[in-house]
């Protein structure tokens, strides 16, 4: 009993608006007109203010950070990361070419099945779960450029398969395998993280997992009004994305600007999000980021949010507090911080600063 209404409260939000799929309205391309387009139209353009600095991500090498000849100072180029981007790179994460060309096959093999092939596996109402839109509550909201599949894939007890796609055939078993490297490559990288910080952090503060699997299509009309995702920062632990055709589109904001991010076809982009800011009480930031279209085309990502087990309570960690350092955030309740936030209670307000102290 618990299961079925738990997972409901845990993954529902109010009314979503049903929107077009984004890929067929792309694909027909004698009606697409900025008119045709005009709710994903933005009043700013979204070219304006792109850093076309010679800055990019710092790179981390896990097998470095494996080996006792290379960790420390590996360890410590992944402590800066953490301290002064937010983001990073990983190589040598160890994930089999074969996990990764089979979870790709498969994910490009679904997005060009026909419309009503992939609404078989579509999100119903009331439920993030499922191909589909991002939540959607006001006929005035700018829309984002992109479907997306959602699911929750770990721990295995909180899954719920009926979203999940039986086609292609090894779908299933593609996800299955590639949500179990994440999860390792994950673990190792948060048990450095949490020895970076000189603490133990419990697995149960990353043992949850979801997948967003994104189309982004191509927009020729006007790609640099329109935008992929809108700036946001990401409600994890930590984030791991896969830029899986490497077609450019992810930016992230560093000093004001927009840094575009280079896909790197052995690397994954790491991020931290806002419950690591606010477990280390802000020494590691999650940084806003957004993705941008291009005008010819398409882009696909996977990423894999890590979150705390749902019945844990997350704030600052008071061992790594300095003397006399105050709390900038409050400790909450990982449910009811996921049920505002995917409920979209917050008015626009990020996580971090729905948990913070107001000073
Ligand atoms: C996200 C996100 C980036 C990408 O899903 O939260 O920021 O490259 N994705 O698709
Ligand atoms: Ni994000």
């Amino acid at each position: 009993m618990e299961t079925k209404q738990a997972a409901e409260a845990k993954w529902s939000h109010g009314k979503t608006i049903p929107v077009k799929n984004v890929q067929a309205l792309a694909s027909d391309a004698a009606e697409l007109t900025e008119e045709a387009i005009k709710r994903y139209i933005r009043p700013a353009r979204t070219s304006d203010v792109v850093a076309h600095s010679s800055q990019s991500i710092p790179i981390i090498d896990l097998a470095r950070l494996l080996d006792s000849q290379t960790y420390r100072l590996e360890a410590d180029r992944l402590k800066s990361a953490c301290e002064e981007w937010g983001f990073f790179q990983v190589q040598n994460h160890g994930i089999p070419d074969t996990v990764l060309e089979n979870m790709r096959n498969d994910l490009e093999h679904f997005f060009r099945l026909p419309l009503d092939e992939k609404n078989k596996f579509g999100q119903l109402p009331g439920d993030l779960q499922g191909y589909g839109q991002a939540f959607v509550e006001s006929e005035h909201q700018t829309l984002d450029w992109c479907d997306r599949l959602y699911l929750v894939t770990q721990p295995p007890q909180e899954r719920e398969m009926r979203p999940w796609p039986t086609t292609p055939a090894s779908f299933r078993e593609s996800i299955e395998s590639y949500s179990s490297e994440l999860m390792r490559v994950t673990g190792s990288l948060m048990g450095i993280i949490a020895r970076n910080l000189g603490v133990e952090l419990d697995r149960d503060t990353y043992a949850n997992q979801a997948l967003r699997m994104t189309y982004y299509p191509a927009c020729p009309v006007a790609h640099d009004k329109v935008l992929g995702i809108s700036p946001h920062s990401d409600i994890s632990i930590l984030t791991l994305v896969w830029e899986l055709n490497l077609v450019e589109g992810l930016q992230i904001k560093r000093q004001d600007a927009w840094v575009p991010v280079k896909p790197h076809p052995k690397a994954l982009v790491v991020n931290v999000g806002d419950f690591l800011e606010i477990l280390t009480n802000g020494k590691y930031q999650s940084i806003e980021h957004r993705v941008a279209i291009n005008p010819h085309k398409e882009r696909m990502s996977i990423s894999a949010f890590h979150l705390p087990k749902y019945d844990m309570s997350v704030g600052p960690i008071s061992e790594i507090l300095a003397g006399g350092e105050l709390k900038k955030y409050k400790t909450l309740r990982v449910d009811e911080v996921a049920k505002v936030v995917f409920s979209s209670k917050l008015d626009g307000k990020k996580t971090k600063e729905y948990a913070m102290f107001s000073v």
